[in-house]
């Protein structure tokens, strides 16, 4: 008879594989998404109308839209024009949706900046840019840092819609072992003791350095 090796530390090496992948895009489209999201929130504080408005309807757009479809649309659509590989569309796509998402983050950071801060700024004769770089950014960078620790974290927990364009993320993996397992249910829940372990570990690190950055 066939016999199948049901055991999950059989398999140890598919869930590897995955969280491998589902950190890569989150790492990378954390990454693009941050400078996206500066780039756009910037745009929307700038005194061109139409730089804000090409800001606005996108951050609105991505936001209102589900990363499944975005995710699927970037795939298929640009499948249309040249062939790009799954990982590559998941990672793009992925870093699109969160440049939206990091965008709000930080136009609320820089509002958060006292009003006062401007006008001291401004009475001292700095330029606009100045004004943004040296007192404004980083004042804000302390104020969004948790945000944006959870955006990184909603990041690797949403990267996993990936999996239905045939990325070999963590969820895909798991699929591949209950397939092979029989098993419907352990496979699942190794899957997330391993997002847990992951962003629990992330948790750790953005809160070390935010706690750096209250003595700074
Ligand atoms: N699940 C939501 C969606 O489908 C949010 C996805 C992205 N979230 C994020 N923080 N970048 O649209």
């Amino acid at each position: 008879v066939n016999t199948v090796n049901t055991s999950m530390t059989h398999y140890w090496s598919y869930f590897v594989k995955g969280i491998k992948y589902t950190v890569l895009i989150s790492l990378v489209s954390s990454l693009f998404g941050v400078v996206l999201g500066v780039a756009l929130a910037l745009m929307r504080f700038s005194k061109s109308k139409i730089l804000r408005g090409i800001s606005i309807s996108y951050t609105e757009f991505i936001r209102g839209t589900p990363l499944m479809v975005q995710v699927m649309f970037v795939y298929f659509g640009i499948g249309v024009i040249v062939n790009i590989p799954a990982l590559l569309s998941g990672i793009i796509a992925v870093s699109l949706n969160s440049g939206a998402y990091v965008a709000e983050i930080i136009r609320g950071g820089i509002n958060s900046v006292a009003k006062g801060q401007t006008e001291a700024a401004a009475s001292l004769g700095l330029s606009k840019t100045d004004l943004m770089r040296f007192v404004i950014l980083p004042q804000a960078f302390k104020n969004i840092w948790p945000a944006l620790g959870n955006e990184f974290i909603s990041l690797i927990k949403e990267s996993s819609i990936v999996s239905i364009i045939g990325v070999t993320d963590l969820i895909y993996q798991t699929n591949i072992v209950r397939a092979d397992t029989y098993r419907g249910v352990m496979p699942i829940f190794v899957a997330m003791v391993i997002y847990f372990i992951v962003t629990f570990a992330l948790t750790r690190l953005l809160n070390y350095y935010e706690g750096k950055m209250k003595h700074a």
